[in-house]
């Protein structure tokens, strides 16, 4: 007798690049190195409609992001449409671009909450980091708007090299801020974070006293932030489960609508991206070969067929696997199980050099920091 597979759960969450414009030029963007063009932007009815498939399939919460969805004109009423459909709407923002009167408007128009990126709490070292003088100083002014709105915020701190040091620091600033919630997150290479990889990566010493910190910082501050950490994964022994596993919880949805498992699905040579403007939601997370490439377990080589912890970490990352072993379908390296374990090591080591230039995320010129 044969077992029928389980039902496909439906996804959880859809994260909706509106737009790779942005005004900021982080180092670190998970977005890819070939940006898409304003030309090519899903237009307000095709998103809306994704919304309502969207609901429809089971999606709970939607994450607008980009680049930087207030370069979205229509942005009001992609909250609006999203809040109909009945969507948790979270925005995830640079702040800039958003006056109090677009807040406002948002705010009415359903939006739940909003994601706000810190680069740093030295202004001079912020801007750098962002790529934009006075980006600083237009976040700390979007925070009190966004408090006197009444919307609740998070904000997002990617940490690297440069601001590594400054953990503590930037978790003071995001109660300064009246921030519920903070996250800090080791910046991840993929995208513009790979090719910047060898500027960004921090020694071991530093990342292990950045986890030290937000441990010893989570007890100090119990009752007025949450902090929520992801970890350094180059120093650890096992690998994320990235995405929660791969097609199995959420899915991306790219400015010119190819919805992808997960940000830097495209850089796997092989797989085929299903678009919104030719198939329903629901067509595209059940039967788009991408999705389906390394769904569940069956996929997987050894080690990681007879592991374990299989159904934990779900073999770490399919882009990190392409990006250090040069094929997607390997064990993440950052696994101590896998065979090609020092091309972490080797990563590591190679960051540890000294002083790389920051490649920035141009999308159009943006005033000198
Ligand atoms: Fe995870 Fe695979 Fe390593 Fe096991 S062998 S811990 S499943 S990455
Ligand atoms: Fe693609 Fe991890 S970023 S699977």
């Amino acid at each position: 007798m044969t077992i029928a597979p389980p039902p496909l759960a439906p996804p959880l969450g859809l994260l909706a690049e509106l737009t790779h414009r942005c005004p900021l030029a982080c180092p670190y963007c998970s977005n890819p190195l070939d940006l898409e063009r304003r030309s090519a932007e899903l237009d307000t009815a095709t998103w809306l409609r994704v919304f309502d498939e969207a609901a429809a399939l089971g999606v709970l919460q939607l994450h607008l992001s980009g680049g930087e969805p207030a370069s979205r004109p229509d942005l009001v009423a992609l909250v609006g449409g999203a809040a109909k459909a009945g969507l948790y709407t979270n925005l995830i923002t640079s702040g800039i671009g958003l006056d109090r009167a677009r807040l406002d408007g948002l705010a009415a128009a359903g939006l739940d909450h909003v994601q706000l990126s810190v680069q740093h709490v030295r202004e001079d070292e912020a801007d750098r980091i962002a790529g934009y003088r006075g980006a600083h100083a237009k976040k700390r002014a979007f925070a009190r708007e966004l408090a006197a709105a009444g919307l609740p915020l998070t904000i997002n701190a990617v940490i690297h090299r440069a601001n590594i040091d400054a953990v503590e620091a930037l978790v003071a600033e995001a109660v300064t801020l009246g921030a519920r919630r903070i996250e800090v997150a080791h910046a991840q290479y993929y995208g513009w974070g790979l090719k910047n990889r060898a500027a960004l990566m921090p020694t071991a010493a530093q990342a292990a006293a950045a986890r030290a910190s937000v441990e010893r910082l989570r007890e100090e501050l119990r009752g007025a932030i949450v902090i929520d950490y992801v970890a350094a994964d180059h120093f650890g022994r096992f690998p994320k489960p990235c995405m929660s596993g791969w097609g199995r919880r959420s899915l991306n949805v790219n400015p010119a609508g190819r919805v992808l498992p997960c940000h830097a699905a495209e850089t796997i040579p092989g797989l085929s991206f299903w678009n919104v403007q030719d198939r329903s939601l629901k067509e595209i997370w059940e039967q788009s070969p991408a999705f389906n490439a390394f769904r569940g377990t069956d996929w997987m080589r050894e080690p990681c067929a007879s592991c374990a912890r299989k159904d934990i970490d779900f073999g770490g990352c399919r882009c990190q696997a392409l990006a250090l072993t040069g094929d997607a379908a390997n064990t993440d390296p950052v696994c101590v199980y896998s065979p090609a374990r020092a091309r972490v090591a080797a990563a590591v080591e190679e960051a540890q050099g000294g002083a790389a230039d920051l490649a920035y995320r141009r999308y159009q010129p943006a005033p000198a920091a």
